[in-house]
């Protein structure tokens, strides 16, 4: 039996997974990605990666973890043998790498909510003065490090407190008061002028505008929102229960994760065509436009629902950051034997000095903002890009292939089907079971193989294959 300590109850794995799920990959990066590439037809490509990838890649990083009881790289080295260790081993390094970037993403959400309530940001007046501010701000060192460093302190807390009291109890309050502010918003930014050129844009698609690149940033995206393809769920596998239906569970999740997505894009497009901002505007996207609208509500108004927003941003965050952490930390929990405590305050460290150049990279120093030995799409990636785009567009889809390499090649659909049934006894002969043996069999093996090819080629060598 597991001397693991676990989650409590099913909600308990289900608001944690979703807590890792929903961060500022949904509400952040997914409308500046769906604004860059195309709008609807992003959005539809998105949905197929997944329903049809994503969700059949979570349930067997599930089942992974809950039959190992161990981090990533343990679980891959007991099922898979010496051989496939290193594949464990690349997802905890994604991991670190993936937090060192997000950790300062979230440190300028934080920082925003205490310049709203604390400060005067919102008093700027136009949209163009909310994005010289975003500029300035963000090449701000000070500022930067300050948010960031407290931002990681208040994520290895929870990390240390463990899986029950830290993780799930964080979780369990904050994502259903994420949702009520999300839905206010949406309201309100349907009734402003010009919204519904925003809502067009978002939903009526228009397949001429897919090209190679909608489909990579989609597919990286998919894996960064749900939290797949490093073993973050091999880890929260490991602390649910035997009797626990994971298909269910991960079902669950992937479905939240993709509601709070979907309706970040409906929130912030219309914003954006009412106060006539670029949607290809990019990673400044949310940062940009949300401040003049919260100014535009006025005074008091403004002020607690724009604090009450990027404060939830803040916390959308940590609960993904939590779970980012927690897989280099279990790693060295189980591996090196280490005590939590001490195995979370050396990653903390390692994942915030590793932060520094993402952190410079948004103007402070200038080689780290054009990194001018590369080009991503006809310009000079930063550093921070460069990182989102090695680990996250790249590395994230590539360990997702390897792991479906893993489960039909190596462990066997009848393993996984053996563990899936603990908690699920009609699963075996099911449609469920067909769909997802012949998903991570074929399909997710093909698609992911090629895609990681063509966004290689393409991203880092210009080579174009198809247009
Ligand atoms: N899914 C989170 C978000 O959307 C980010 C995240 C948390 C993540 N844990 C992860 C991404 C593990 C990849 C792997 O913001």
């Amino acid at each position: 039996m597991a001397s693991r300590s676990g989650f409590s109850s099913r909600l308990g794995f289900v608001a944690a997974a979703a807590g890792s799920a929903v961060g500022l990959g949904n509400i952040w990066s997914f409308p500046y990605q769906t604004g860059a590439n195309g709008g609807a037809a992003f959005l539809f490509i998105y949905l197929a990666f997944i329903f049809l990838i994503g969700f059949p890649i979570m349930v067997g990083e599930i089942a992974i973890g809950r039959r190992t009881l161990l981090n990533p790289y343990g679980a891959y080295k007991k099922l898979g043998g010496r051989s496939w260790a290193w594949l464990g081993f690349f997802g905890v390094l994604c991991g670190v790498m993936i937090l060192s970037f997000y950790n300062v993403v979230a440190g300028w959400a934080f920082g925003y909510f205490v310049q709203i309530a604390f400060g005067d940001l919102l008093s700027l007046g136009s949209p163009e003065a909310y994005g010289n501010f975003f500029s300035t701000y963000t090449s701000n060192v000070g500022n930067n490090m300050g948010f960031s460093l407290m931002f990681m302190v208040i994520t290895a807390f929870i990390v240390a407190r463990g899986v029950q009291n830290g993780i799930e109890t964080a979780a369990k309050i904050l994502m259903p008061v994420l949702f009520l502010i999300l839905f206010g918003l949406i309201i309100y930014a349907l009734t402003l002028p010009n919204a519904m050129d925003g809502v067009r844009f978002y939903l009526q698609p228009d397949f001429s505008k897919i090209t190679v690149k909608t489909m990579y940033a989609a597919l990286g995206q998919a894996f960064f929102s749900l939290s797949l393809g490093m073993g973050a769920l091999i880890t929260y596998g490991s602390y649910i229960g035997k009797k626990e239906n994971i298909v269910s569970a991960g079902f669950i999740v992937t479905l939240a994760d993709t509601s709070v997505a979907f309706l970040a894009g409906l929130m912030i497009l219309p914003l954006v065509f009412s106060q006539g901002i670029e949607a290809s505007g990019g990673p400044g996207l949310v940062f940009m436009t949300l401040p003049g609208v919260f100014e535009n509500m006025g005074g008091m108004t403004g002020t607690i629902i724009g604090g009450a927003f990027f404060l939830l941003l803040s916390v959308a965050a940590l609960t993904s950051t939590v779970s980012l952490l927690e897989v280099p930390v279990s790693y060295l929990v189980d591996d090196k034997k280490w005590g939590r405590v001490k195995s979370t305050l050396i990653m903390a460290l390692i994942v915030f000095l590793f932060g520094l150049p993402s952190l410079l990279s948004q103007g402070a120093v200038s080689w780290l903002t054009e990194l001018t030995f590369l080009c991503f799409d006809g310009s000079y990636p930063t550093f921070l890009d460069l990182i989102q785009a090695a680990f996250l567009e790249v590395g994230l889809p590539f360990g997702g292939f390897m792991m479906s390499l893993f489960i039909s090649q190596k462990w066997k659909t009848s393993n996984l089907a053996e563990e899936i049934q603990e908690g699920f006894p009609n699963y075996p002969g099911s449609f469920i079971e067909k769909f997802l043996n012949f998903m991570l069999t074929w399909v997710c093996p093909i698609v992911l193989g090629i895609m990681v090819i063509i966004t290689v080629l393409q991203k880092f060598f210009q080579i174009v294959i198809i247009g």
